[in-house]
């Protein structure tokens, strides 16, 4: 390590961020009861062109109007390259409390996008006397945003997680996909006959996860389209656990469960990890630096794999 510290990201729940169109104020209330750790109200492409302006008057009063609970609350706004994200922004927060937390950003490209919404959000801040700061989420989802992914993920401490958008994403980079996320028919290696598969969102998957660990921000899974195919979202889900990642996106309610469920550590994993800082607990007292736990080896560094797994379950009120 070196002597810099690597930050903590935000102490909040996020293991499922639940999507609804901001054009279908009828699901609002069903969203604000649902079991997510955090609602995007959507602006951008679950939204039609003409439907827009009227997405923005209905999330204004629904984020007055709704019991949103301790939902963490976010509006997703329209991208730098289209005409509507200024108002988006403007609108929201000249309109509506402190009851917002975050907007995110789609789309996003380098730092400069960033600072671009920073400035604007910063100048209503002050302007109306806003006292609580809006934070901001955006999604890898283009070739240049994963490229830039690291200057993205240092851009602003208004910054608080990076989610990867697989359709988009496939989209930039050319992909021979019109899947979003999961596993590719194509995308296999040989072995004799056999086929095994492999996973094309792996390397984008890491790449952000170790940008936003490098600044204490959030690495977060995006979309996983196929909503009737429950063991899918699981499989790609618990990839990107494993990966470091610490949630996943719905874009269906039936995908909120799944979610909680593979981003909640087990109880099996959390018993495991206590038990490793026990025997590693003994071990110093017997002044060693390593020791045996199930016939294999925990050292100094199991530690701080353990103790992700019990903050994880202790956050979320396990
Ligand atoms: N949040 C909360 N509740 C939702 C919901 C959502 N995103 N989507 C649907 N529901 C509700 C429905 O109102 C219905 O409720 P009911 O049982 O009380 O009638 C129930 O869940 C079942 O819905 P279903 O009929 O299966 O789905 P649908 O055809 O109404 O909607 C989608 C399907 C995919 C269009 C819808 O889920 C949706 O808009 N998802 C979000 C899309 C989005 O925001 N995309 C942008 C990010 S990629
Ligand atoms: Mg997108």
């Amino acid at each position: 390590m070196s002597f810099r510290l690597q930050p903590t990201p935000p102490a909040r729940p996020n293991r499922c961020q639940l999507f609804g169109p901001g054009s279908r104020p009828a699901i609002f209330e069903k969203m604000a009861a649902s079991a997510a750790d955090v609602i995007n109200l959507d602006l951008e492409d679950s939204v039609a062109p003409d439907d827009k302006p009227q997405a923005r008057q209905n999330i204004i009063q629904a984020i007055g109007d709704v019991d949103w609970g301790n939902k963490y609350l976010s509006v997703r706004i329209n991208g730098l390259d289209t005409p509507y994200w200024y108002r988006d922004i403007v609108e929201i927060l000249e309109n509506s409390s402190d009851r917002v937390d975050q907007i995110m950003i789609p789309k996003v490209g380098c730092a400069a996008d960033i600072y671009a919404v920073d400035a604007l959000v910063t100048a209503i801040e002050t302007a109306n006397g806003r006292t609580k700061p809006i934070s901001f989420e955006v999604i890898i989802e283009s070739a240049a945003g994963i490229a830039h992914v690291e200057e993205i993920a240092a851009a602003s401490p208004r910054l608080q997680a990076i989610s990867l958008g697989a359709a988009d994403f496939a989209a930039s980079m050319g992909m021979q996909t019109t899947g979003i996320g999961g596993t590719q028919d194509n995308y296999y290696m040989l072995q004799g006959d056999a086929k095994h598969w492999s996973d094309p969102w792996h390397w984008a998957q890491a790449k952000i996860v170790a940008a936003a660990r490098t600044h204490g921000v959030l690495p977060v899974d995006g979309p996983f389209g196929d909503f009737s195919d429950d063991e899918g979202f699981r499989a790609q889900a618990r990839r990107s656990a494993v990966l470091g990642m610490v949630g996943k996106w719905a874009i269906h309610p039936k995908q909120i469960a799944l979610a909680n469920e593979v981003f909640t550590p087990s109880e099996e994993q959390v018993t495991e990890a206590r038990e490793i800082l026990e025997a590693m607990e003994q071990a110093k007292k017997n002044g060693e630096g390593a020791t045996v736990y199930k016939g294999r080896l925990v050292d100094i560094a199991s530690i701080k794999q353990a103790e992700v797994i019990v903050k994880q379950y202790e956050m979320i009120g396990g």
